[in-house]
């Protein structure tokens, strides 16, 4: 028994001692190994008398217990301490600035689809999303453009094969079928913009098939023209970063709005060149007006108790306005020179507080 209690003693103190894995692992040998200490003893019970095994076999078996649990901790706390030191050796300075041969650049539409979602979402809009492929019903008939409504022909649809019998389906022509969506899967009051991608089948300097558009929707108890104005020239102001913006909304048509208007900003195009802001020109940037009674039904809104506005924007469009870029189909064309000219520094979010684009 003394031995026992020797051999433990020394065991525990060997174990404690090895400094790595390896080291370890040699004592590990030494004391559980086919050869070891522990392992000799327990094969010398087989020459003991009946009486001697019966205090010598537990002991044996709790020392084994015991040098075995005392390694297995050991071997834990030796990873945890051979992670550490490759972790510490291993450090990555993620404030070093990249490489400019490796600096990736962000696309002007995705800087403008994050400037505006910051002023938006500082106005209490979330942002929502629907599908690209979209039934007849959501991109027309649900927005109070019934078939043989002229307006289909202005869309210029590309609408998918479908079986003789299943209702139609087209890419969608603008983000106004998401307002549906959104109406019919949530309760009002509704707040949102959506961001996303459009298809026209057209192609000249300023269209190209797939483009991007921004809807916007408000749908409250007492919400009127006022509040449309207010956003959309706070919105204006905010994006363009011109507080006296000059603007001015004009009468339009829209199927799925009543009344409708469009929002011209201030501009010159003195010696050809286009200056926001100034002169006495006017542009357009985009369509809004207050959500015809018929699409809120459509959307199993109640008419009665809930009203409000709704807007689209081409996001390549602002876009191509604010940063002086003269052709829209270079937008897709893949080309990183193109990228490196027009592109932003990735690490510069935009927000209200902190600038929009630097
Ligand atoms: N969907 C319209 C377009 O694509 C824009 C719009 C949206 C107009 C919402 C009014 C209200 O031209």
């Amino acid at each position: 028994m003394q031995d026992i209690d020797k051999l433990s003693e020394e065991l525990a103190a060997a174990v404690a001692a090895a400094e790595d894995l390896e080291a370890l692992e040699e004592v590990r040998i030494r004391a559980l190994g086919r050869k070891g200490q522990v392992t000799s003893l327990m094969k010398g019970l087989g020459s003991m008398t009946a009486d001697e095994r019966k205090m010598a076999g537990p002991a044996l078996n709790a020392l084994k217990d015991r040098v075995g649990s005392a390694i297995e901790a050991r071997r834990e706390a030796l990873k945890d301490l051979e992670l550490e030191a490759r972790l510490a050796g291993e450090s990555l300075d993620l404030s070093l600035p990249v490489r400019p041969q490796n600096a990736g650049r962000i696309h002007p539409v995705s800087q403008v689809t994050d400037e505006l979602t910051a002023i938006f979402a500082d106005m209490g809009f979330t942002v929502a999303e629907g599908p690209d492929v979209e039934t007849d019903f959501y991109n027309f008939t649900a927005l109070n453009i019934p078939p043989e409504h002229p307006a289909r022909q202005m869309h210029d649809t590309f609408y998918l094969e479908s079986a003789p019998d299943a209702e139609a389906m087209c890419l969608r022509t603008h983000t106004s079928p998401v307002q549906i969506r959104h109406m019919q899967a949530e309760p009002p009051p509704h707040r949102i913009i959506v961001p996303g991608r459009t298809y026209r089948c057209d192609s000249d300097q300023t269209h190209t098939p797939m483009f991007h558009q921004v809807e916007g929707l408000v749908i409250d108890r007492d919400i009127h023209m006022g509040h449309l104005k207010g956003c959309l020239e706070g919105f204006a102001r905010a994006f363009f970063e011109i507080d006296n913006l000059r603007m001015r909304f004009r009468p339009s048509h829209f199927p799925f709005t009543e009344p409708s208007a469009e929002l011209d900003i201030g501009c010159s195009y003195e010696g050809g060149e286009l200056r926001i802001g100034e002169g006495d020109d006017w542009l357009e940037i985009l369509g809004c007006g207050m959500v015809h009674p018929h699409v809120l039904e459509y959307s199993g809104v109640d008419p009665a108790e809930w009203q409000g506005f709704a807007f689209g924007m081409g996001i390549d469009r602002i876009a191509m306005l604010k940063y002086g870029i003269p052709d829209l189909r270079a937008f897709f064309d893949c080309d990183l020179r193109w990228l490196e000219h027009y592109g932003f520094a990735p690490a510069d979010q935009p927000s209200l507080a902190g600038g929009l684009a630097r």
